[in-house]
């Protein structure tokens, strides 16, 4: 329904009106109208929360707008009405979809609506490695099976692209990709460093599996892309001659994002980025007296414990020299793994960091984590 949406609104819209509220809906509005507005050159939505005669307003960005309607569409309304450039639709989502479709009635502001959004790789711009695995087709459109992969990769780029002004700028940027897999990104990073930032590149992608990195490693030749390169191997067992000023892990399972971060530690990576899955090793150590109603239910107690992991983790890196953040990565709808952890070198120790993990760690009955064992094996903390 997504991809569908997605696709009625390709074309500038006037307005969206989503009314009738399913029975038993538990929202405080009645009706919402979202309407296109400029700003900054950049084209927002506005939605329109109404109920009586109160009023709420919220803005988002396009893809934002679009998961939004959809999401209403499915759980909240009944209706939904699309008042675009090229035809009236009306959408019935009660049990089944159902589509109508009749001559335009609104005109549309066209200065409110450069739509489309102002992706770091466009569609049409022929980047061939996405052509070559599949996301573009050859007539320079999306692919719609792997619409979802699309805007991942820009997601990350975005990411990265934020990163920029930390590369060298006087030597080729050094990469690794721990847990490469089949490795869409870190194409996709060898093409916006080389192409698009006009830099030269190292990246090498690791992976444990060797059919996936022989494959990856074709590609890359095929492609001629000099500076990438792939290899079959375990994080823990990598070393490198040039440390890398980037360390990626995206995805990598369970302690596989430890190992990661603890070997961009070691090399001191200016630029250390994770979005961590799988976190299985804290979920059967946790307890304490006063965490027995949250640590209940099995679900609860799986999402605390990727929670704590990765809580852990940011601080650590902070209390070694590394400012951390946490951002979402891709919205939930595409998977639950979502949580971008991102580290940038400072050099100095955060004490404070340190001994909030240390509280962390007694209030949940004193764990054994992987990044903590091997920073204190290795002397980096105490
Ligand atoms: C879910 S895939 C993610 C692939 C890719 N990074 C992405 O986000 O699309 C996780 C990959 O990590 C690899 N992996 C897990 N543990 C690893 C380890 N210790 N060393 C190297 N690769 C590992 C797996 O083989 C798998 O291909």
């Amino acid at each position: 329904m997504y991809t569908k949406l997605n696709e009625l609104l390709a074309n500038p819209f006037h307005s969206i009106l989503l009314s009738q509220t399913v029975k038993g809906a538990e929202v405080d509005f009645t009706k919402v109208m979202v309407k296109p507005f400029l700003s900054k050159n950049e084209t927002l939505y506005q939605f329109t929360y109404t109920k009586g005669k109160q009023v709420t307003h919220e803005n988002m960005g396009f893809d934002d707008m679009l998961n939004k309607v959809g999401e209403l569409l499915e759980n909240v309304f009944v209706q939904c009405q699309i008042y675009s450039q090229d035809n009236d639709y009306h959408i019935t989502h009660f049990k089944n979809y159902k589509l109508r479709t009749q001559p335009a009635t609104k005109k549309v502001e066209t200065a409110a609506h450069n739509r489309k959004k102002q992706y770091v790789i466009t569609e049409d711009e022929g980047a061939d490695f996405l052509i070559e695995l599949g996301v573009i087709n050859k007539d320079g459109t999306i692919s719609k099976a792997k619409y979802d992969k699309f805007r991942q990769i820009n997601r990350y780029l975005e990411f990265i692209a934020d990163l920029k002004d930390e590369f060298p700028k006087d030597r080729p940027v050094r990469v690794v990709d721990f847990g490469c897999g089949k490795s869409y990104l870190t194409f996709a990073l060898y093409y916006y460093i080389t192409q698009k930032l006009g830099l030269s590149a190292i990246v090498h992608g690791l992976d444990l599996k060797k059919d996936v990195v022989e494959h990856c490693e074709a590609l890359a030749r095929r492609l001629g892309y000099d500076g990438l390169t792939f290899a079959c191997g375990d994080i823990k067992e990598y070393s490198s001659d040039l440390a890398p000023d980037m360390v990626i892990s995206l995805h990598a399972c369970d302690t596989a994002t430890d190992e990661s971060f603890f070997k961009g530690i070691g090399w001191g990576s200016k630029i250390i980025l994770a979005v961590p899955c799988c976190q299985h090793e804290l979920n059967p150590q946790l307890k304490g007296e006063q965490n027995k109603g949250i640590l209940r239910y099995g679900i609860i107690r799986e999402r605390l414990a990727t929670l704590i992991t990765d809580t852990s983790r940011a601080l650590l890196l902070e209390a070694v020299g590394y400012k951390t953040d946490m951002a979402e990565f891709i919205d939930m709808e595409h998977t639950p793994k979502n949580i971008l952890i991102r580290c940038i070198r400072k050099g100095k120790g955060n004490k404070d960091a340190l001994n909030e993990y240390y509280s962390l760690k007694e209030q949940y009955g004193g764990f054994s984590q992987t990044l903590e064992n091997r920073l204190k094996d290795n002397g980096y903390i105490k």
